[in-house]
């Protein structure tokens, strides 16, 4: 099977895994949350987090239901990142954002929904492990989005429109926002194994600068590309003044430096003996950038 045939495997059992775990019913709430969730979205996070945790050697099961709780915590944070007091967006993986096509006050109530939703899954039997290990999951994850992870991130970019951008401060907007999460989907099954600190670490760096890039290529494709490929609408960092990576660097130095990056990951995931599958998803990311 090619690595684009394995991806599309997962992506279609990882994405009927995920909304059977939704409330099936018809009642407004429980209709928004589908919306939310089912509406593409690469999958990003749940492979990356499968991808390492299969090299570790856990079960899909497992592996799906951590990627799952991720996923519904990145789609609340996408879901409140769309409402009018924060950037304001209408459309949204190539569909109407969750408070357009239902209301502000639904869309932030499938943002608390969702949150909730992931950790009662983590707190499920259906992952089968140590309860001491949960609540280390538990712990990474909750610390990851919370006032000194996403949201934090959140905080700081909302309070930083329309001002001069600077190296440190956008850095720590990034990592924060986008990057904390990202890292807990690869560090998550690195936690579970128990490996040694020093070769925790090291997926450590690695996780960092994957979360860094991630939000650099953000940055840069709003700034670059168009609504079809996007599924949301290009140029809204320009019309709400975000301080971002392009505002920055512009296209050229940022594209550079998102090339060292990405070949500083590869290099990195190859001291780590990290699987094809990984080289294969970091360079389907980096590759949208033309
Ligand atoms: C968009 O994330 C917001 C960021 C944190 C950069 P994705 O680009 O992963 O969005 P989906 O899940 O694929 O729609
Ligand atoms: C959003 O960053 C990060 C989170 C949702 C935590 P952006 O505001 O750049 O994401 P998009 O561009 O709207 O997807
Ligand atoms: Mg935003
Ligand atoms: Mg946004
Ligand atoms: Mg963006």
């Amino acid at each position: 099977m090619s690595q684009v045939e394995k991806f599309e495997k997962f992506k279609s059992e990882f994405n009927n895994f995920l909304l059977e775990r939704i409330p099936k019913t018809n009642n407004v709430l429980h209709k928004a949350i589908r919306y939310s969730l089912e509406n593409g979205g690469k999958r990003f996070r749940a492979y990356l987090l499968f991808i390492v945790g299969r090299h570790f050697k856990y079960s899909k099961h497992q592996l799906y239901s951590f990627g799952a709780a991720i996923e519904m915590i990145h789609a609340y944070s996408l879901v409140h990142d769309d409402l009018p007091c924060m950037d304001n967006d209408d459309l949204r993986r190539g569909k109407k954002t969750c408070h357009k096509k239902f209301d502000e006050a639904q869309a932030l109530l499938v943002g608390d929904a969702l949150q909730s939703l992931a950790f009662q899954l983590l707190s499920s039997d259906s992952i089968k492990i140590s309860s001491e290990l949960k609540l280390k999951c538990i712990h990474l994850i909750a610390n990851s989005i919370g006032p000194e992870g996403m949201v934090f991130g959140q905080s700081l970019d909302m309070l930083y429109e329309k001002k001069k951008p600077n190296k440190k401060i956008l850095e720590m907007i990034h990592s924060n926002k986008t990057g904390k999460l990202i890292s807990a989907s690869i560090l998550l099954p690195v936690l579970l194994s128990n490996l040694h600190k020093s070769r925790y670490n090291n997926f450590s760096i690695l996780a960092k600068l994957l979360g860094l890039l991630y939000q650099m290529i953000d940055d840069y494709l709003d700034a670059t590309s168009n609504k079809t490929i996007l599924g949301k609408n290009p140029g809204n960092d320009l019309n709400t003044k975000k301080i971002t990576y392009f505002s920055l660097y512009g296209q050229k130095r940022l594209k550079a430096i998102i090339e060292i990056n990405f070949k500083e990951i590869a290099r990195l995931a190859k001291n780590l003996k990290l699987p094809t599958e990984f080289t294969f998803l970091i360079t389907e990311m980096y590759e949208r950038i033309e």
